[in-house]
């Protein structure tokens, strides 16, 4: 069951009546559950083969309380910078459970996930293993080391979140890999110790998945013929989630299966790096309606969120469930739902039915937790919407919305302008 259902007519997250909190923090924000947080996290433990690594992608929501939650239960974490690398540690996420993946880690971050002790770091390229070989041995340590290869195969999403096709910046070139291992081997501040692959996010069919998992495999039995140490396969994240109810969508067990059948006959250490099918569904983002604007063709809702908060459907064509907070008998119309922002890519929904809207109502975009609070910005000069946490029926500001004097406090006028 869904911890975000009415009650009294009215949406609540867990036991949390958000027409209530509304009131408390102001809108526009981010509302987490707690309970779907672990839910989800669960179902990929209990599916996934026992002993598997899950690094949670702290892209998709890398809020302290979202990783201190997910700590709890026993998540790892995918981390792409050194800023990632010290809020899953400040989490309480043991370095040894973090993996560091990216195509541009500095020599810096390197340094500081090697002081860290990370699990692995997963390399994109023999440029970037060079000068990580160069840091460890200046530091007296080895680094371990997966390659992340990149297998050509069009993971079938939308192109900005394709990652494993020849034309992608991301991974060695399959035909590529025997020769980027070899090199790692003669490297004395690297230490191999698996593979990584990732072919993009949001997908939607297990197909791309298991041809990509199977080229892995394939190509890792082979290295280790050739004596590598490919003890661990880093299959990644990626699984998609059903945002507009769609229920082809493959769920945790189904791809689980398929991971297991994949895998079977074959003795790797599996780690996976899961961000928005754990994070997406245990959040909303609630906006208050500032105006209903009648155009002659259109009628558009005018919230007090917009593109800097929840930048998906702007620069992916993304689908978000779009609800009323306190249900309504009124009739259903059509309504362009937009923001406030100088933009005209500012448009959250066209032509989608509501029940009847006035200013000063309510309303949530589902499926938000993952890719909406990480990804916003303060376009326009708005600081971005506040952050809150529900656990039954306590809630938490976990990040509070920064204030107009925030923002300007962050510029800085040089002496010669003053
Ligand atoms: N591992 C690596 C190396 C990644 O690059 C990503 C996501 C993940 C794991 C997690 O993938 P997930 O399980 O969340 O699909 N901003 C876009 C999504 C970008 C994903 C980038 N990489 C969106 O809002 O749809």
């Amino acid at each position: 069951m869904s911890a975000f259902a009415y009650r009294n007519r009215i949406l609540h997250a867990e036991d949390v009546d958000l027409a209530q909190l509304a009131d408390s923090v102001a809108t526009p924000f981010y509302c987490y559950s707690a309970a779907t947080l672990v839910e989800r996290f669960g179902a990929f433990r209990a599916a996934l083969p026992d002993g598997a690594l899950i690094a949670y992608a702290v892209k998709a929501n890398g809020n302290l309380a979202v990783l201190r939650t997910l700590a709890a239960e026993g998540a790892g974490a995918d981390v792409v910078s050194g800023g990632e690398l010290k809020k899953a540690l400040a989490a309480g996420i043991a370095a040894s459970r973090i993996v560091f993946s990216g195509v541009g880690k500095s020599a810096a971050e390197m340094a500081l996930a090697l002081e860290a002790g990370i699990h692995q770091f997963n390399v994109e390229s023999e440029a970037e293993l060079a000068v990580l070989d160069a840091v460890a041995r200046a530091k007296g340590v080895v680094a371990p080391v997966a390659l992340r290869i990149n297998p050509d195969i069009d993971a079938g999403t939308h192109a900005k979140i394709t990652t494993g096709t020849a034309a992608s910046k991301f991974g060695i070139a399959l035909p590529q890999a025997r020769e980027a291992y070899a090199r790692a081997a003669s490297l004395a501040g690297i230490a191999i110790v698996g593979i990584d692959v990732h072919i993009g996010s949001q997908i939607a069919t297990l197909a791309p998945f298991q041809a990509a998992f199977r080229r892995v495999v394939a190509l890792a039995e082979d290295l280790r013929a050739q004596g590598h140490g490919i003890a661990r396969l880093d299959l990644g994240g990626g699984l998609g989630i059903a945002y507009a109810g769609d229920a082809a969508v493959p769920n945790v067990d189904e791809y689980a299966a398929m991971v297991r059948r994949v895998l079977e006959g074959h003795d790797f250490a599996p780690v996976f790096e899961p961000g928005r099918a754990i994070a997406a569904p245990a959040g909303l983002l609630v906006s208050r309606v500032l105006y209903v604007k009648h155009a002659p063709e259109r009628t558009f809702l005018i919230l007090d969120a917009g593109m800097n908060d929840l930048l998906r459907p702007a620069l992916y064509e993304a689908h978000h469930a779009i609800v009323r907070v306190r249900a309504t008998d009124a009739p259903a119309r059509r309504y362009d739902v937009v923001g406030p922002i100088c933009e005209s890519a500012d448009v959250f929904a066209r032509d989608r039915e509501l029940p009847q809207t006035e200013a000063g109502d309510l309303v949530a975009f589902l499926d938000a937790g993952a890719y909406g609070a990480t990804m916003a910005s303060a376009y326009n000069a708005r600081p971005p919407a506040a952050e809150v946490l529900v656990k039954g029926e306590r809630w938490s500001v976990v990040r509070p919305r920064l204030t107009d004097d925030d923002l300007l406090a962050s510029d800085r006028i040089p002496d010669w302008l003053r």
